[in-house]
């Protein structure tokens, strides 16, 4: 028999997390408003949906809480015995507030990414050992995991993997921007700088950055002038203070 795992909330996160695991657990959405459950229902249809009320029983369930960090004060009041196990993607959450508001025999703190819609999310995970190896067989589902020791290491993956996506973004705009500056047309510079990420993603699964740079860099060709350029720019300094500044943000926000 399949296991069962227990949504609660139904937007974005968890949409991408059930995409990844239908068919593979059972699995049973709380949400509160019946019209976008109705909607996410009639999406995947294997989906057993149930209204978010005044209050939910959770004793012994498998839950993925899936609510925005803000939504915990007014949501955790609902929530009545303990669950079995309390697997959280709260960004900045730690797990000494959700042992406080949720009761649970284990926690997991999740951290995914925005590609999750495509099952191609990196996540980070920390929490109860005993968990481990579940965490990382659930959300295997939705893309590559990484399991780490402390809530330190996952703030900082937050700022690496979970803002990653948008620090790329500013990179590939940046790239199209040069094709356009030098004449390309947009729509040509745009579908190169596709063409050249997804060219990338075997690379950098297979060799180190340094190494694809050696590769391509030849003394005094092209990728060597450029290269100078960008380093004269402080594009690596920007990017590393861009890490340090989403990780300092990350860990005034799980404060709060
Ligand atoms: N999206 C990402 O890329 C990403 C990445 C990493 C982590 N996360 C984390 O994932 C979590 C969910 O993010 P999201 O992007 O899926 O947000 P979202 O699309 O806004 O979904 C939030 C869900 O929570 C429900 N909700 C809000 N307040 C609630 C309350 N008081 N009681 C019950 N349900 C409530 C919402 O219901 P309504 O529809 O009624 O408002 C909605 O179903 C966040 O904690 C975020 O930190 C997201």
């Amino acid at each position: 028999m399949k296991k069962t795992l227990t949504f609660i909330g139904n937007g974005n996160m968890a949409k991408a997390m059930i995409k990844g695991l239908v068919g593979k657990y059972t699995l049973e959405v709380y949400g509160r408003n019946e019209s976008s459950l109705d909607a996410l229902k009639k999406e995947i249809n294997e989906l057993n949906i149930y209204p978010l009320n005044e209050s939910l029983n959770i004793e012994g369930k498998d839950i993925i809480l899936c609510v925005k960090p803000n939504s915990l004060e007014d949501l955790s009041p609902k929530l009545q015995g303990c669950a079995n196990s309390l697997y959280s993607v709260l960004a900045g959450t730690k797990l000494e507030t959700l042992q406080e508001k949720i009761k649970a025999k284990s926690y997991i703190r999740a951290m995914p990414n925005v590609a999750a819609s495509y099952q191609k999310s990196m996540t980070t995970l920390t929490g109860d050992e005993a968990l481990k190896a579940e965490a990382i067989e659930i959300f295997s589902n939705i893309g590559e995991t990484l399991w780490l020791k402390t809530e330190k290491e996952i703030d900082i993956a937050t700022a690496v993997a979970g803002s990653g996506p948008a620090f790329l973004a500013l990179i590939a705009e940046a790239l199209s921007d040069g094709g356009v500056n030098a004449g390309l047309a947009r729509a040509d510079a745009n579908r190169l700088v596709q063409g050249l990420f997804s060219g990338f993603a075997p690379m950098i699964a297979n060799a180190k950055p340094s190494e694809i740079k050696d590769s391509v860099m030849s003394p005094g060709g092209t990728t060597a002038a450029g290269y100078a350029t960008i380093e004269k720019n402080g594009v690596r300094s920007g990017m590393i203070e861009a890490i340090k500044s989403a990780y300092e943000k990350a860990c005034e926000l799980s404060k709060k």
